[in-house]
């Protein structure tokens, strides 16, 4: 397992435990591709694997004078340019000064090298040692206009996943603008497959949705300035017949926040051209001599284990390498959030009055959510004046942190740091500090408006914001919001000729702000949102390692997002919330028990008035609390199996295995009740077949991990209701949890 090269046929072999990527340096010195799958032996030539074109095909162009054979567009590729005989979507496109975007760039030298270098100001996967991860990187260069590309593969070779990036380099005495400059391409052979994609919008993020491939174009993409709730930044081609646990599967995901295309392209000889990377719509970005620019890191994983397989794979890669600092391997606190209690209308007494039942229950922190600044009594105002409203808490943020740390409970914050509203001390002496082109009035979301991150002076006012609380008060942990997408994209700050760069240097921006906030405070545990799961991508996760995974808490609606978002990351990255009925977002009246068995799957916590609730109820609160207490790290750290699909039927179940496998927790869900619904059984995964399991209840048995799986635990027909039932009580929505363990 390794990177290999083969010198004589000019070939690049990169294996890992089940992979093998293989591709080549053709004739005219690009990069073919030759295989990306399953794991094939290393031999000294793969030549016998490329189809060359061997027939004069009309209406095809070709590359080389006096040869009608060598055509790009019947050739598989690695980073495809457009304009030299290939028709197809390019990964890259370069304007130069003559206004042409012809290029021609030929393989110069490679590199392969133990561990993997950090990406300059973009958040990466990373190695821990030099062992676990092979590097390799590739020189190409277009001599005519003196630009170079350097293309980065690295594999990380016991996870079984590759990353790519690469690097534009302007060596010439000349400005060149990249049109498009994407992460990755592939180039599959043929078209069986289906195309999957996480998408939805604001209270139905990431929900799963498969389509066949066909012929011509088909993609997902952002626009809006960040990653979105409307596309997650990932796609997975899979196989027709491909299962939870078995089939092959394909999957993208780009670690980045903003703007981004993720597309499949089928021609006419039924190649998949796969391209990633960020959005080339609206995408203009100038390098000037001496300049580099460097693309966001993609991710591809390989699985011929179904959707299982891939998941696993992205789960450790990002639970492991990529989610980094002091809370990567920690246990998460249980916390409160007060936003579903009070929204805007709290004061310090009620704050206080919240923290006492939340103590007696055995919560660990509580978050003071929007409106604790100036004047911020309804969306409408003071965003970007990040003073504490000295009406709502006489003593500041220090005053409000230092009491209710006293009652040893964590504190938390709430900022929305990239917002500013035109009512506000910020607007009123920066008016020129928000996103949009001059002589228009921008449009507004929520009533605010982005502040252009693009521009240093901006970052350095918020940073300098933020750390002054940060630094004077016992902050623990911050929620970072984000509250609406881009428009009127313009920055006052830029001449008219760079104004498309403004979304990615926003990003930059953005990424700068929070490398620099985490180094600073390395004990502060960040949680990221926007507008509650409208930012869930991996490039978010490398600087805060958990998201707000959606603001629809309906205990229903959760279960298909989070069913959706855990086909690529892991559970302890979802924030997970019991919250009041009926429910804010969908007015549904669900169990107190099934609204906290469901977010028991993340990182849990209660965003409700526990001094409106009955006694019987904080009695149960308190029992999940310490149900939670128990098993967090196996909720946090375990592996995660899907068993019953939210999307395929009435039903749900998942699970979480330790990793020695030796304890796990199934949460098994029935939304509507069914009549006479017959005897249901329920297979689990992920277990050790000898392995003998007591499954808890009131009467504990044991069962074999290989009859667990492969006959499933037999359910009580009561769970599917009954003739003796009681009558008052509403039999949908209903859940249970079994606990195993090896004893
Ligand atoms: C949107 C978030 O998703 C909510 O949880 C809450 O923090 C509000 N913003 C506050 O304005």
């Amino acid at each position: 397992m390794s990177i290999y090269f083969n010198k004589d046929t000019r070939e690049f072999h990169l294996q890992g435990m089940n992979v093998s990527y293989i591709f080549n340096i053709l004739k005219n010195n690009h990069l073919g591709h030759i295989y990306f799958g399953k794991k094939i032996n290393h031999r000294e030539s793969f030549s016998h694997l490329v189809q060359y074109q061997t027939e004069r095909l009309p209406l095809t162009t070709c590359v080389f004078e006096g040869d009608n054979f060598f055509s790009l567009e019947t050739i598989k590729q690695e980073y495809p340019s457009f304009g030299n005989s290939d028709f197809r979507d390019p990964a890259f496109q370069i304007l130069q000064d003559n206004g042409s975007r012809i290029t021609n760039f030929e393989y110069v030298s490679h590199e392969i090298y133990s561990g993997k270098t950090k990406l300059q100001g973009l958040p990466a996967t990373y190695s821990l040692n030099d062992q676990e991860v092979t590097t390799l990187e590739i020189l190409m260069e277009d001599r005519l206009i003196n630009i170079q590309i350097k293309l980065t593969y690295s594999l990380f070779e016991e996870i079984d996943a590759i990353t790519r990036s690469v690097l534009f380099i302007n060596k010439s005495n000349k400005n060149i603008a990249l049109l498009r400059a994407l992460s990755i391409c592939v180039d599959f052979p043929d078209a069986d497959f289906e195309l999957l994609h996480l998408s939805g919008t604001w209270g139905k993020e990431r929900h799963i949705i498969e389509r066949e491939l066909v012929h011509g174009i088909q993609s997902v993409s952002s626009a809006r300035g960040a990653s979105s709730a409307h596309h997650n930044p990932f796609i997975a081609l899979k196989r027709k017949n491909v299962t939870e646990n078995a089939g092959e599967i394909f999957g993208f995901n780009l670690v980045y926040s903003g703007n981004f295309l993720a597309q499949v392209e089928v021609d006419h000889y039924d190649v998949s051209r796969v391209l990633m990377g960020i959005n080339p719509f609206d995408f203009k970005w100038i390098l000037e001599p001496g300049e580099q620019f460097q693309t966001p890191e993609a991710v591809m994983v390989y699985s011929d284990q179904g959707l299982n397989g891939m998941s696993q794979i992205f789960h450790e890669l990002y639970r492991t390498r990529l989610i980094r600092g002091k809370w990567k391997d920690k246990p998460r606190p249980i916390l409160i959030n007060n936003w579903e209690a009070t929204q805007f209308d709290f004061d310090e007494k009620y704050i206080q009055e919240l923290v006492e039942p939340a103590k007696e229950a055995g919560i660990e922190l509580f978050v003071l959510d929007d409106g604790w600044f100036d004047r911020r009594n309804d969306d409408t105002s003071s965003l970007g004046d990040w003073t504490p409203d000295k009406n709502k808490l006489p003593d500041g943020i220090k005053g409000v942190a230092d009491k209710i740390n006293k009652k040893g409970l964590k504190f938390g914050l709430w900022f929305e740091p990239e917002m500013i509203n035109k009512k506000s001390n910020l607007y009123k002496k920066h008016p020129d500090w928000l996103i949009h082109v001059p002589d228009r009035n921008p449009c507004h979301g929520r009533n605010q408006y982005i502040l252009d991150f693009s521009r240093e002076e901006v970052v350095e006012y918020i940073y300098k914001s933020i750390s002054e609380i940060l630094k004077d008060s016992s902050v623990s942990y911050v929620k970072w919001d984000m509250n609406r997408n881009m428009t009127d994209i313009g920055s006052a700050n830029l001449p008219p000729e760079r104004q498309q760069e403004v979304p990615h240097r926003y990003i930059l921006g953005l990424y700068s702000l929070l490398e620099r906030l985490t180094n600073e405070f390395p004990d502060i545990l960040f949680e990221s949102c926007a507008s509650g799961g409208g930012r869930f991508d991996p490039g978010m996760l490398y600087y805060m390692p958990q998201t707000w995974t959606s603001d629809d808490t309906d205990a229903v609606e959760r279960l298909k997002i989070q069913y959706g978002t855990s086909l690529v990351y892991p559970l302890n990255s979802m924030g997970a919330h019991v919250t009041a009925v009926p429910n804010h977002q969908v007015k549904r009246i669900t169990s107190l028990s099934m609204r906290a068995e469901v977010a028991y799957f993340g990182c849990f916590g209660y965003e409700l008035d526990l001094n409106k609730l009955a006694r019987e109820e904080i009695e149960e609160i308190k029992g999940q609390i310490d149900f939670y207490k128990k098993y967090r790290e196996l909720f946090q750290f375990g592996s995660f199996y899907r068993l019953l699909s939210p999307f395929e039927g009435n039903r749900t179940a998942w699970m979480v295995v330790s990793r020695d496998k030796k304890n796990a927790i199934v949460g098994n869900y029935r939304v509507l009740s069914l009549p006479n619904q017959g005897f249901e059984s329920l297979k689990l995964a992920g277990l050790e077949p000898e392995y003998k399991y007591e499954i808890s209840g009131s009467n504990p048995y044991y069962m074999y991990g290989s009859e667990l799986m492969n006959k499933g635990i037999c359910l009580k027909q009561s769970f599917s209701g009954g003739e003796f039932n009681n009558h008052d009580k509403s039999e949908d929505f209903k859940s249970e949890i079994f606990i195993l363990k090896v004893n």
